[in-house]
């Protein structure tokens, strides 16, 4: 049965209906200042409720959310895993919340340390000679990243470098970064087992390249498997190296990229310790990068003399990215799940993103084909069923009949209708089951009655939406139905 939508507040609202009365103003009309006596006609046009109408109306609302705190969310490539309340509590606490970015550095001795030893922490898990928690997001600490990459060229004289290689299963973010970094996207394929084509990628390295921008694991849920070649490939012709860190979910504790190479990496701090996602709260993308590149970071950072700590903006900065000190928020809640773990649960997020996402995979893929066939790293990306007439944009929405959160469709883009699947380190075992029983049982409907996969969803309080409508037309004000 359809879900129901509450009604708009302007729909509810009677004349006349309030949540609080006030008594009679006791103050004679004449002693009241003339500005602060309230127009009867200048009254806002507000809806008119009773304190149950509103409190209803925003708890039913709230509970057409998808939310990771009620659902599963497969969403490929976001890594929508469980936020530890216990990082809520820290960020709460009001010694943090409370304190104001422009207090002195002096009466700000605790925050500032949180912020250094955070930075400690990224060193460390990453393998870099320095880190900037400046950047708003994982695209933003790209952006700072390639903005370096550029800095560290013209340093040195060397103007002539203007093209960054990007392999074809990167995230759109990649190419938007180097174009507004004012560079030339190159694209580099895949090869048939979903790595970089190393041989596409030595002909093209030469003295024009400025780097390259690689995401390991990549898109298609593979660990680069010649990651090692591939950095020498782009550093023998004195291009650097950009990692995408977004996957590192799948390889924290086990692979440091600055130690394989990788001369600069951004955290998304959302996927990989755990702080909200997206709409969720603001972002947090902070950058690790080699010696090469200290002298670049974006300011400020936090350094420490004795037990002292302070600010400081490095020597050749690319400048400042963010207001104050980057989203204190979020790193707080990034730091608290990095101590909560120590350095052995960190190595098991890891190994049970990879198990969930090979058990999940092992679970489906006679149904739903994947075109690697070797194990994957956190995500997999797998196509649909064999049925006249369904495609992965059917299964998407019946899976949300079915009370699950549809997976990432149509990304990467190299492989055709493609379901990217990421189960994450916190589900269990029966969550799994649950979803796979759900993704057979489609595949059922699909070849016995495809109808019921290509009109669904039948249960969400709205159908199939022309989402491109949607989207380019957006109608944005309320219009009265009467
Ligand atoms: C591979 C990859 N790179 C970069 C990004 C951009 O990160 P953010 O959403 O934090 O800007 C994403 C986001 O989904 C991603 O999956």
């Amino acid at each position: 049965m359809r879900q129901s939508l509450p009604p708009l507040l302007w729909e509810t609202s009677r004349p006349g209906k309030r949540a609080t009365w006030f008594s009679e103003c006791d103050v004679p009309k004449t002693e009241i200042p003339s500005g602060l006596i309230r127009d009867d006609a200048a009254r806002p046009n507000l809806p008119e409720l009773s304190e149950l109408d509103v409190v209803r109306h925003f708890t039913q609302l709230s509970q057409t959310n998808y939310a990771i705190d009620t659902t599963f969310y497969p969403l490929g490539s976001c890594t929508m895993k469980y936020n530890p309340k216990l990082n809520e509590a820290v960020a709460s606490m009001r010694g943090f919340a409370a304190h104001h970015p422009l207090a002195p550095v002096a009466a700000s001795q605790g925050s500032l340390a949180v912020l250094y030893e955070l930075q400690e922490q990224i060193k460390e898990i990453a393998g870099f000679a320095a880190a900037s928690l400046q950047p708003a997001a994982g695209a933003q600490g790209e952006l700072a990243g390639v903005l370096m990459i550029r800095a560290y060229h013209r340093d040195r004289g060397d103007t002539k470098r203007t093209r960054i290689l990007i392999p074809d299963s990167a995230h759109g973010t990649n190419p938007a970064t180097v174009t507004m970094s004012g560079f030339t996207a190159v694209e580099i394929p895949s090869d048939r087992e979903g790595n970089v084509d190393l041989e596409a990628l030595r002909r093209e390295c030469d003295d024009t390249v400025a780097g390259l921008m690689i995401t390991n694991p990549n898109t298609l849920g593979l660990f680069e498997s010649r990651i090692e070649e591939v950095i020498s490939a782009v550093h023998d012709c004195g291009g650097l190296v950009y990692g995408d860190g977004a996957n590192m979910n799948a390889i924290l504790g086990v692979v440091r990229p600055g130690d394989l190479g990788i001369d600069v990496m951004h955290f998304n701090l959302h996927k990989t310790f755990s702080t909200p996602h997206g709409g969720g709260g603001p972002g947090a993308g902070p950058v690790g990068v080699g010696e090469k590149l200290r002298p670049f970071l974006p300011g400020p950072i936090v350094e420490r003399t004795g037990d002292a700590f302070c600010f400081h903006t490095p020597e050749k900065t690319i400048g400042r990215l963010k207001a104050f000190h980057g989203n204190f928020g979020m790193l707080l809640r990034a730091f608290t799940y990095i101590l909560v773990h120590g350095p052995e649960g960190l190595r098991a997020i890891a190994d049970n993103a990879v198990l969930n996402a090979n058990y999940l995979k092992k679970l489906i893929e006679e149904t739903y084909p994947v075109r690697y066939r070797r194990p994957c790293m956190h995500e997999f990306v797998a196509t649909p069923p064999d049925a006249d007439g369904v495609h992965t944009m059917d299964i998407a929405k019946r899976l949300l009949d079915y009370g699950f959160h549809a997976p990432t469709v149509y990304f990467p883009l190299i492989v055709k209708e493609a379901l990217m699947i990421e189960p994450t380190e916190s589900e269990g075992r029966e969550t799994l089951e649950l979803f796979a029983e759900a993704l057979l049982q489609i595949a059922r409907e699909a070849s016995e009655t495809p109808e019921t996969v290509t009109s669904a969803p039948v249960t969400t309080p709205v159908s199939r939406l022309d989402e491109v409508r949607a989207a380019r037309h957006p109608v944005l004000r309320y219009r009265s139905r009467s």
